[in-house]
């Protein structure tokens, strides 16, 4: 290679490490509890969308704007398809977020911790990311509105990644109503919720709910995401948006997903169930478990929080830590099969003993 190879990147850019996604270990003898995805298979329905997909069609363009899941989810809501714009997954849809509401003179808001793309997504685009401290139980502070007042875009997660608390929902409405600049509502994981706030949409022009298939639906591999928002909001980003931003494929199994109510809900229910034996079974051990609303739980080991990772991993069970000051104590586990869960709880039993002693 020429060695004589200067930067060529905008010098931001070239100073910036970029988001860090959780590890994907080769497939094979490992418990992947590290990045939310779902332990279960995609709906029956998907396989079949598949095996009747004619592949001869890809030799053509997608439709450009997803238009049968745009007409079939908006009905399941009360909304209508120019309420929606759907995506190549969330990421792709909050990059188009920023990318329309801010730049060097419009800054980012976001909440610290939560999910950890929003400030790389403000550095990629020139912003100034405004990163507003949740309180010490992780809830939205008092002065939040103040806090973010000079900001154009607010990313909420709700429930919160890492976090995995739901903000009550008078809080988020008292911000959908008075922040100056657009909200985002990213529910990924509010399937697993006991309240999303879909239904905001409807009352604030400036507020955007979005949803992913990537963990109630166990889509995470397709790519498939939708929003929701006022019409004047969604043709702005039809406009920012790659032509193309979602396959063929990806429209197509994503609707099949969406028709099976019935698979997604028996999902959910065995996520929540695992969920409550997972977290019952940690706080047995000594763990301190927060409340969850999702698919993953925010935890305190009773001993170092790097080393139960480090441990976890030699023995192929991958969950995530976050070195950061306000997440360091704590580890996120991915709520799996109950195998999974049981041979996470065996090696957790074996670490502690190994690491008290030592
Ligand atoms: C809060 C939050 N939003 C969005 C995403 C990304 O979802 P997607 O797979 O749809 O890009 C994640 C993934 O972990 C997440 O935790």
């Amino acid at each position: 290679m020429n060695n004589n190879y200067v930067s060529y990147f905008r010098p931001d850019i070239e100073a910036m490490s970029g988001y860090a996604p959780g590890e994907q270990p080769k497939a094979g003898k490992v418990i992947k509890l590290n990045t939310n995805e779902s332990p279960f298979p995609p709906s029956p329905m998907v396989r079949k969308a598949l095996d009747e997909f004619n592949t001869d069609l890809l030799r053509l363009y997608p439709n450009p704007v997803s238009a049968d899941f745009r007409a079939e989810v908006s009905a399941m809501y009360g909304y209508t398809a120019d309420n929606i714009i759907t995506g190549n997954g969330s990421d792709d849809l909050l990059t188009i977020l920023t990318r329309c509401f801010s730049d060097a003179s419009h800054p980012v808001a976001c909440f610290d911790p939560s999910y950890s793309l929003y400030p790389t997504l403000a550095e990629l685009q020139g912003a100034e990311c405004i990163k507003i401290p949740l309180t010490e139980d992780f809830d939205i502070p008092e002065n939040v509105l103040e806090q973010a007042e000079r900001a154009n875009l607010f990313f909420i997660a709700c429930p919160n990644a890492p976090t995995g608390n739901r903000f009550a929902r008078e809080k988020l409405e008292k911000i959908c109503a008075n922040f100056k600049g657009i909200v985002v509502l990213d529910e990924a994981y509010a399937d697993f919720a006991e309240q999303n706030c879909i239904d905001m949409v409807r009352k604030y022009a400036n507020t955007v709910v979005t949803r992913t298939f990537s963990k109630s639906r166990s889509l995470a591999g397709l790519r498939f995401s939708y929003a929701v928002a006022h019409p004047k909001l969604i043709e702005g980003m039809m406009k920012m948006k790659d032509s193309y931003n979602v396959s063929m494929l990806a429209q197509k199994l994503a609707l099949a997903s969406l028709r099976d109510m019935e698979y997604f809900n028996d999902s959910v229910e065995k996520i929540k169930q695992n969920r409550k034996l997972l977290a019952e079974k940690l706080a047995e051990l000594g763990f301190t478990v927060l409340p969850s609303e999702t698919n993953f739980l925010f935890v305190i080991p009773p001993v170092n929080a790097a080393d139960y990772f480090n441990a976890l991993k030699k023995r192929n069970i991958f969950i995530r830590y976050f070195a950061m000051e306000r997440t360091c104590r704590y580890v996120r586990i991915t709520v799996g099969t109950q195998e999974e869960i049981e041979a996470l709880l065996q090696a957790t039993v074996e670490i502690l003993k190994e690491l008290s002693v030592s």
